[in-house]
């Protein structure tokens, strides 16, 4: 069946849209290029999805950008990576106020290169400063489920010890409250760009009842377009939560 290719609003529009940015290294690859000009590419593409996403009234975007797991590719291409995180890092404090966006970050920034981690919590200040209903995008940064679960785990655990919470209190709105995500609704809606039909470590608690859209479009070509088609058809799921 033809998908529409414009958005829809209402009710069917969801509130929070979750995309893994993958496909960058084989859009280089098949031009010839180094897959760190995939890299340079994607940057630009999350720049243009960001504002149209904005812009069409989406009050929270989660992108993919760095799994605990990317740590495993070749030290080139990694720095390339923190080069492009710290020159976008940059860029959006610079635009956040002016362009109605704020920032947060998914993922154990401890782990960053010191100078970005810093920089990641300047524009975490910076953001925080802004009014609640500008657009949040969640940049997911060294970021994986299981580790964002392990996380949350390890600091009730360590609330516990300290005597301000009980073990047999926890739930799970209490345990979400532990996660990165803290406060915000579950993604309606998560895209997959290029080709694979998998969550690789993606926001694994709160993907439970999301919808999933996967396109064979790699990240570099990815366009407003298909952010309509998938809008659209997330507007024909029937969501039933496990009811009727
Ligand atoms: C996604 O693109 C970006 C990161 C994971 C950092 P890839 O680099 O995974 O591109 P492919 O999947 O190899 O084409
Ligand atoms: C997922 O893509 C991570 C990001 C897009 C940041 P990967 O390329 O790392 O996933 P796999 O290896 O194909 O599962
Ligand atoms: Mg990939």
């Amino acid at each position: 069946m033809a998908e529409e290719s414009h958005a829809v609003a209402g009710a069917a529009m969801p509130r929070h849209i979750a995309i893994i940015m993958d496909g960058n290294g084989r859009w280089a690859t098949k031009r010839g290029l180094p897959r760190t000009a995939g890299h340079k590419v994607g940057a630009e593409t999350f720049r243009k999805i960001a504002y149209y996403c904005k812009d069409i009234g989406i009050q929270y975007l989660t992108v993919y950008a760095f799994s605990t797991e990317n740590w495993k590719r070749s030290a080139e291409e990694v720095n390339v990576i923190m080069l492009l995180l710290n020159r976008y890092l940059h860029e959006l404090m610079e635009l956040m106020a002016r362009d109605h966006f704020r920032i947060r970050f998914f993922g154990d920034l401890t782990g960053l290169p010191p100078k970005l981690e810093q920089l990641a919590h300047q524009t975490d200040d910076v953001s925080s400063a802004l009014p609640k209903d500008y657009c949040l995008v969640n940049l997911c940064i060294n970021y994986g489920g299981r580790d964002e679960i392990l996380r949350a785990a390890r600091k009730y655990a360590a609330d516990c010890a300290a005597g301000t919470r009980k073990p047999g209190e926890l739930d799970e709105s209490l345990f979400s409250s532990y996660l990165d995500s803290a406060g915000l609704p579950d993604p309606e809606l998560i895209i997959r760009p290029g080709g694979e039909f998998r969550l690789s470590n993606f926001l694994l608690w709160q993907c439970a009842y999301s919808e999933f859209y996967a396109t064979d479009t790699l990240w570099p070509d990815f366009t407003t377009d298909e952010i309509d088609k998938a809008i659209a058809a997330y507007a024909r799921r029937n969501r039933r939560f496990g009811g009727v």
